[in-house]
């Protein structure tokens, strides 16, 4: 009897195999989508091109709650047939996966072919919508580590936290660079430098894609926001940007182009217009750029209703149908609607009457259902709920310690004040130093960076830590050293907006108290971007760029104050002195920087120094000493400079950077490789011109002068044949 069973069971599973090929995962991925698409009608297939937030279906209708109304989710399958959700907040694991595990049995229940649904989530450091989650540093600390590493571990961690929480699509890395500080967003980018956005962005996106330990699942990362979103003239979100080609290959486009080289499953696209046209809307980046010239296969997903304003806020389109029609012909796959579900009736009737055909539709389709081939959503359609020990791991949380310690930046240590001795009279002030809000900055939590209470026990504030580190903490007025902690509140996107590089008054106010008692004051300025303090840095003897370091930040800063940790994180931005004048490092031969403290600035309390640069053919090396009396980390960092260019030349580059950990004494030697692309610059097709002339290498304060010809090193000021 049980044979006979098992064989009947044999062949209710075997058929529908064999009668629907794309249900058979021996097949290949573009059989199975040949298959599937030649099975779905118009509708089907344009609502696999929508996206709709949680908030359509949960209880509340607000972006608060983790849960769903079956009456409200399954018309969107069952009547819109849409294929993609995205959001949420906070929440156990043990409620993402009861929801996501619903939110799927739903979906295939209601979904004719069985089309599995894929879900997004801005786990952009660390799995920030996971209680109990781990937590790193935003990316622009992981930058000012200069170690690849902390861009490889946080997508580790992140994709070991959230596959089996049914989070197929994280929405990052951020590839945007932070060329003007009022950007609210710069925390989230990897600087200025585009070499850090493409190191760490690439690092993040294979681990979040080819991370072995999160099987049967696999994820797909998110190269966004392209192109150009940071460059907006205003420093405000979302405003327009004037970028000339040239700059924008030389800067903007190689974080997308390692990103597409390094694999990376989708794009999204960025909500502001340049040089006239919303990015939504151009052809010229989205196909040209992205797909012919880049080689980018995946999914171009818009950003938060980024179609419909084309027509409220762009003003490019009359209504919503023409708006639709240009980001489709522009190449956008699927719309994040967000919160409408009109965009399928819309592009339905544009396919009906001959506006786009319908073999455009199948060209985003094959995109989105090879995704969900690739990602195994058709054989792994439902969450797990046995390895939850992974969230949070001890292990987990380490890397996210270590990547606070290594990312926190000494700028100033007048009279080798710091560190600090443990049994000294400390204060602490600074409405900063008591939240831990304040340390780990927006997307924490949730979008905005979540109410104070809902803040794990575990997380420190930055008083707790110090309190830990320092016995002996008193008032002001008795201290032998007070600690200043200000910074900004929590905020994301255009929340952020501000007037003013400067602080707030308030907290140039605590700064004023702090130093009214006459005593040594070590400040710690928490924020997302390079927030002025009125001067009062200055007269500060010590003072620490902290950023936002994330759950495991308090204790690595009481840390560094304490001297458990050497500080060894260098500036991945260019700080200001002025609030009317900014500039990035690499900025033009005919401009001047005025930076309070320069990209690549940032102290230890030991010292390294460089010897013997030598080069040989394309391959410079130089060795590196610590020179002082405790073990510390040192990131070397190598420029080029372009002695003279056809096109103006950055005063110079950064193109290689390496981070190493010396005990006193102990010397490592490094090479770094010149490639033709260090040694040329795009022109305003993209191409890259190599022009024969002298380049000057430094690294560490070592310099050389090479001339190269067609890429090649030939020669050095010093005369040598090489
Ligand atoms: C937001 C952000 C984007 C995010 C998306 C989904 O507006 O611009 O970075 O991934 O919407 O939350």
């Amino acid at each position: 009897m049980k044979r006979l069973s098992n064989i009947l069971l044999l062949f209710f599973l075997t058929v529908p195999v064999l009668a629907q090929p794309y249900l058979d995962p021996g097949r290949s991925v573009s059989e199975r989508v040949d298959d599937l698409l030649s099975r779905m009608t118009l509708e089907e297939k344009i609502g696999q091109m929508t996206q709709v937030n949680f908030t359509l279906y949960n209880s509340t209708g607000r972006q608060d709650k983790v849960d769903l109304i079956p009456e409200k989710f399954i018309p969107l399958v069952r009547d819109h047939k849409i294929g993609s959700f995205l959001n949420g907040v906070a929440a156990t694991p043990e409620v993402w996966e009861r929801y996501s595990r619903q939110l799927q049995e739903l979906n295939l229940k209601h979904s004719r072919l069985k089309i599995p649904l894929i879900y997004g989530m801005d786990h952009v450091h660390g799995t920030n919508y996971v209680t109990g989650g781990t937590i790193f540093p935003q990316p622009l600390n992981l930058a000012a580590t200069f170690n690849d590493k902390w861009g490889r571990e946080m997508g580790r961690v992140t994709a070991r936290e959230a596959a089996d929480l049914g989070h197929h699509w994280i929405f990052a890395p951020i590839l945007d660079l932070a060329v003007n500080p009022y950007w609210p967003r710069v925390y989230e980018t990897f600087g200025e430098e585009p070499l850090l956005a493409q190191r760490m962005g690439s690092a993040f996106i294979e681990a979040v894609e080819t991370e072995p330990t999160i099987a049967p699942y696999k994820l797909a990362a998110t190269a966004k926001h392209y192109l150009g979103y940071s460059g907006s003239d205003s420093g405000w979100d979302r405003t327009p940007a004037q970028i000339p080609q040239q700059y924008l290959y030389e800067f903007f486009v190689p974080a997308f182009r390692s990103a597409v080289d390094a694999g990376v499953d989708t794009v999204m696209i960025n909500s502001a217009e340049i040089n006239g046209t919303p990015t939504h809307a151009n052809p010229r980046l989205l196909d040209q750029l992205l797909r012919k010239e880049l080689g980018f296969e995946g999914v171009a997903v818009t950003d938060w209703e980024d179609i419909l304003y084309l027509v409220s806020r762009h003003r490019v389109a009359h209504n919503e149908k023409e708006a639709t029609r240009m980001a489709i012909e522009a190449g956008v796959d699927m719309s994040m609607t967000a919160l409408t579900t009109t965009f399928p009736a819309v592009l339905k009737e544009l396919v009906e009457e001959g506006a786009i055909s319908e073999e455009r539709i199948d060209k985003s389709v094959r995109r989105i259902l090879s995704l969900k081939f690739r990602l195994g959503l058709f054989e792994n359609p439902f969450p797990r709920a046995d390895r939850f020990d992974r969230v949070g791991s001890s292990e987990h949380r380490e890397m996210a310690r270590m990547a606070a310690e290594e990312s926190l930046v000494l700028l100033k240590n007048e009279d080798q004040l710091l560190p600090l001795q443990r049994e000294i009279k400390l204060a602490v002030v600074g409405p900063n130093a008591f939240t831990k809000r304040d340390v780990s900055g927006g997307w924490t939590l949730n979008h905005q960076g979540g109410r104070e209470e809902d803040y794990p026990a575990r997380v420190k504030t930055v008083a707790h830590a110090l309190k830990v580190e320092f016995p002996n903490l008193v008032k002001a007025e008795e201290a032998d050293v007070v600690v200043a902690v200000v910074g900004e509140h929590p905020y994301a996107e255009g929340s952020g907006n501000i007037q003013d590089l400067t602080l707030p008054e308030e907290q140039l106010e605590v700064l004023k108290s702090a130093f009214s008692y006459g005593k040594p004051v070590v400040i710690v300025h928490m924020s997302g971007r390079p927030r002025l303090l009125g001067g009062f840095d200055e007269m500060a003897d010590g003072f620490l760029w902290a950023g936002l370091p994330g759950f495991e930040g308090a204790p690595a800063i009481a840390g560094v104050l304490s001297g458990r940790i050497n500080p060894s994180g260098r500036l991945p931005l260019s700080y200001p002195s002025a609030p009317g004048h900014f500039l990035p490092y690499h900025h033009k031969p005919q401009e001047k920087s005025t930076a309070a403290y320069p990209f690549g600035h940032g102290l230890s309390y030991t010292s390294f120094a460089a010897s013997a640069l030598e080069i040989s053919e394309n391959t410079a090396s130089v060795t590196i000493t610590n020179t002082g009396k405790v073990p510390g980390r040192h990131s070397v960092l190598w420029f080029l400079q372009d002695e003279v260019g056809r096109i103006t030349r950055p005063v110079k580059r950064l193109r290689d950077y390496q981070s190493i950990r010396l005990d006193p004494g102990q010397s490592e030697r490094l090479e770094y490789t010149i490639t033709s692309r260090d040694l040329g610059y795009p022109d305003r097709e993209g191409k890259l011109v190599l022009e024969e002339g002298w380049h000057t290498l430094s690294v560490e304060g070592q310099k050389i002068r090479i001339f190269q010809r067609d890429g090649r090193v030939i020669r050095t000021d010093k005369g040598e044949a090489l």
